[in-house]
C-alpha cells in the first residue's frame, strides 16, 4: 500500500487536489493508496507536550505510515521550501522506523514556473539522511493556480500521461526492486 501525503494543512489546497488525482491514477494501475492530508491533523500535534507525549489522535497518522510499502510525498512550495507543518509531521513520526529503506517519490508544485523543485530537493536530503529510498524520478506542477479545471482534475493531458508514467515507474521498478511488494 502507498501512503500518499498531502503536505500542507492549508483549506483546499492543490496539494489535496493532486492527492485526489494521485488515488484515480494508482487506482486504475491497480495498487492500492491511502491518503493522509495533514489538514486533518489535530490542534494538540502543535503542543510542545507532543514532543514528550504523542497526542492519541496522531496515532493512525503513524500507523498508516509504518505500514506503508512506499510513500508519494506532495509538497507545494512555501517560501523556497515545503510546507512548516510537513516538517513537524516528519519530525513527530516514529524514529528511525518510519522511512528507513522505504520508497518514497516526491511531487512538487508551486504558484511560480519552478515547480516545487525547491520544495522537492530540501525534502530529498531528509530523505536521503532519514535512509529512504528516494526515487529519481520527481513530478513538478508549476503555475498551481492554472493546473486543474473546475472539477479538480488535471488540466492538460500531457502532464497527466507525464504524471502516470512516472508514478507507475515508481510503483513497478522502485517498490518492487526494493521492497517484497503485497499490492501487485
Ligand atoms: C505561505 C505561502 C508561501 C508561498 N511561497 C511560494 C514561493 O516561495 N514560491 C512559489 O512559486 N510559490 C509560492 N507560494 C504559492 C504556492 O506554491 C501555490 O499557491 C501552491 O498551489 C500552494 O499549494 P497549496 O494550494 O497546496 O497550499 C506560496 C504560497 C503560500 C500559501
Amino acid at each position: 500500500m502507498i501512503a500518499t501525503i498531502v503536505g500542507t494543512n492549508r483549506p483546499g489546497s492543490n496539494s489535496r487536489r493532486i492527492g485526489d488525482e494521485l488515488g484515480r491514477i494508482y487506482s486504475r494501475l491497480g495498487a492500492e493508496t491511502s491518503l493522509l492530508d495533514l489538514a486533518e491533523l489535530r490542534v494538540e500535534i502543535f503542543l510542545p507536550i507532543a514532543y514528550a507525549q504523542k497526542p492519541p489522535a496522531f496515532e493512525p497518522f503513524a500507523r498508516r505510515v509504518l505500514e506503508a510499502s512506499g510513500l508519494a510525498i506532495i509538497a507545494a512550495e512555501y517560501n523556497g521550501s515545503f510546507p512548516g507543518v510537513l516538517k513537524v509531521f516528519i519530525d513527530h513520526l516514529p524514529f528511525p522506523q518510519s522511512f528507513e529503506q522505504k520508497p518514497v517519490c516526491f511531487i512538487g508544485l508551486s504558484g511560480g514556473v519552478w515547480g516545487g523543485l525547491r520544495a522537492v530537493e530540501h525534502l530529498q536530503g531528509i530523505f536521503g539522511h532519514r535512509n529512504a529510498h528516494v526515487f529519481p524520478e520527481r513530478v513538478f506542477i508549476p503555475r498551481s493556480g492554472s493546473a486543474f479545471n473546475e472539477q479538480g482534475l488535471l488540466q492538460d493531458p500531457k502532464t497527466w500521461h507525464a504524471w502516470s508514467s512516472k508514478l507507475r515507474a515508481f510503483l513497478i521498478s522502485w517498490l518492487e526492486s526494493h521492497i517484497e511488494l503485497e499490492v501487485l
